[in-house]
């Protein structure tokens, strides 16, 4: 029977399916019922900076960020979220209920001054912390030194106060993807996790308003997520989660393929409930079994673009194959 066994940041993982940071994982019920259905790991709801920020009022002005006053507010208001103090609970009691490990998620858009919060967090018994960096390189007056210079602060600042390991989940819109995600695990990053799925926004054209559009994924949003880890997988010194559009057991092979160490999911599980996990984990066993293939080691990267016959060619050739293939 194939072994689904595996390492992630230095923490042993049963099997490389993760939950994703998310509702899923906003409380306690939630967590057991993941480790119920078979995850390996997971990663609990993030709390925002802002939130810290409204707990600890120590508003640094962020005049060229717009949205952070605005955002101040609506985390302010929101009845529900957990505070800062309560979802340090939700980290020591998720890591007294379950075995596996229990990554905490802190979305954050600038650094240091909040940094204190991430050692509560390593007190409250995290396993490990991720770090949801949603800088929106949006900014005309900013280059992509500036918004690179944020998350590789943001990074060092948290690495230089905990012990625990540290994942960052960035999103794709980088000018130099390789070279940025080199820097973050050049800057104490364990993982990257790739990518961050940004909400996704539509505007209702009767009522004139912006609204929030659908917020699953689908299989079909992976294919990105699969190219980038496959360009990135043994080319940087950090673990990689490969997070959006994974949905079934094919799904986790190809990445695994493609060199991911593990993988998060969220929407396949809202969909298709966190019974889903199971199904997942049955299919990766039986396909590893089908090839003969006893631990994941054994198959992971071996379709990257580092072990590639012709690894200056490997993205081209397939766009090449691609289009030429379409005439
Ligand atoms: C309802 C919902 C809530 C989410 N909340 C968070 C969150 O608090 N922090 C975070 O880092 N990601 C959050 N995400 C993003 C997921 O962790 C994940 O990265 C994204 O949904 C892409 O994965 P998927 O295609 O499996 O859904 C959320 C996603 C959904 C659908």
């Amino acid at each position: 029977m194939a072994e689904l066994k595996t390492t992630y940041m230095g923490l042993e993982l049963r099997n490389p399916v993760m939950v994703a940071s998310s509702g899923l994982t906003g409380n306690i019920e939630g967590v057991k019922k993941a480790e119920g259905a078979g995850a390996g790991a997971v990663v609990l709801k993030s709390i925002f900076e802002e939130q810290i920020d409204a707990e600890v009022a120590q508003i640094t002005a962020q005049s060229w960020m717009p949205g952070h006053a605005e955002a101040f507010d609506y985390v302010h208001g929101m009845g529900y979220a957990l505070t800062p103090v309560k979802y340090l609970d939700l980290v020591s009691q998720a890591r007294d209920a379950v075995s596996i490990p229990v990554i905490a998620s802190l979305n954050c858009i600038s650094g240091k001054w909040w940094t204190d919060y991430a050692e509560k967090i390593e007190q409250a018994g995290a396993h490990g912390l991720e770090l949801n960096i949603s800088v929106m390189p949006s900014d005309p007056k900013r280059t992509s030194n500036d918004v690179e210079g944020i998350y590789y602060d943001i990074v060092e600042s948290v690495k230089s106060r905990i012990k625990i390991p540290v994942a960052v989940k960035l999103g794709s819109c980088f000018t130099a993807l390789g070279h940025t995600a080199g820097e973050l695990s050049k800057r104490g990053a364990d993982a990257l996790v790739l990518f961050n799925r940004f909400y996704s926004l539509n505007i209702d054209i009767e009522k004139m308003e912006v609204t929030a559009g659908y917020p699953f994924s689908s299989s079909g949003d992976m294919s990105h997520t699969l190219r980038w880890v496959a360009l990135l997988a043994g080319r940087i010194d950090a673990d990689i989660a490969a997070s959006t559009g994974i949905h079934d057991a094919s799904d986790v092979v190809k990445l695994i393929l493609a060199g991911a160490g593990v993988v998060e999911m969220a929407s396949a599980l809202y969909t298709k409930g966190m019974e889903h996990i199971e199904t997942v984990l049955e299919g990766l066993q039986k396909w590893m079994d089908k090839h003969g293939l006893t631990s994941l080691d054994e198959f992971r990267g071996r379709l990257s673009q580092e072990r590639a016959d012709n690894p200056e060619l490997y993205d081209r050739l397939q766009y090449i194959k691609a289009i030429v293939g379409l005439e």
